[in-house]
């Protein structure tokens, strides 16, 4: 049985037509901000869903990632930490581009808000293409990289560079022969 909840959150939420652009039903999520009951719900259903599942981070997608993200961080206990467009945070930064309509776009994260294996939740309003929450995840997995140290980075990209050399003459000398 669906939560009784989801009607009342569904029905909080505005529908504009045609914002920004012709043919968009834009979901406005301002409009539940306004119920607080709604909007309690809102965060009482991913605080349910997540809370003990060993998660450290809750990584909110600018904007309104930002408006979901920090009671439900504070509720299960994890840090938070924006994923903001590029140009935004002020410490060294890891980015992440990808694909739009037209064009590219990026997300970018401080560099140590995250360490290697630690589990996180990216929070977001809504999902349209879903490229911008395959960015996130996709930054969220590089941590692991540069977590390590500037030789450990160094090393591996050696590494590759010489895996793939070797690959490389391995393929030309199949071609030759
Ligand atoms: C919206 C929305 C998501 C994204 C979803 O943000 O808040 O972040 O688009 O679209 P996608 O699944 O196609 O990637 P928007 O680009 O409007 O930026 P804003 O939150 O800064 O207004």
């Amino acid at each position: 049985a669906q939560d009784h909840r989801i009607a009342r959150i569904s029905s909080a939420i505005r529908v504009i037509p045609d914002f920004p652009k012709p043919g968009i039903m834009f979901q406005d999520i301002t409009t539940l901000l306004l119920d607080p009951k709604a909007f309690k719900d809102t965060i009482d259903l991913f605080v349910e869903r997540y809370k003990g599942k060993n998660i450290s981070v809750v990584a909110g997608i600018e904007a309104r990632g930002f408006i979901f993200g920090p009671p439900i961080a504070l509720a299960i206990g994890a840090k938070f930490v924006p994923m903001r467009k590029p140009n935004k945070l002020p410490g060294a930064v890891i980015s992440q581009e990808y694909a739009l309509e037209y064009g590219t776009d990026k997300i970018e994260m401080h560099v140590g808000a995250v360490q290697a294996g630690e589990r996180a939740l990216v929070i977001d309003d809504l999902i349209a293409t879903g490229g911008t929450l395959c960015a996130a995840i996709n930054l969220l997995g590089r941590v692991f990289f540069f977590s390590l140290s500037e030789f450990g980075r160094i090393s591996i990209c050696f590494f590759f560079l010489f895996f793939f050399s070797f690959f490389s003459f391995s393929l030309l000398l199949v071609d030759v022969r």
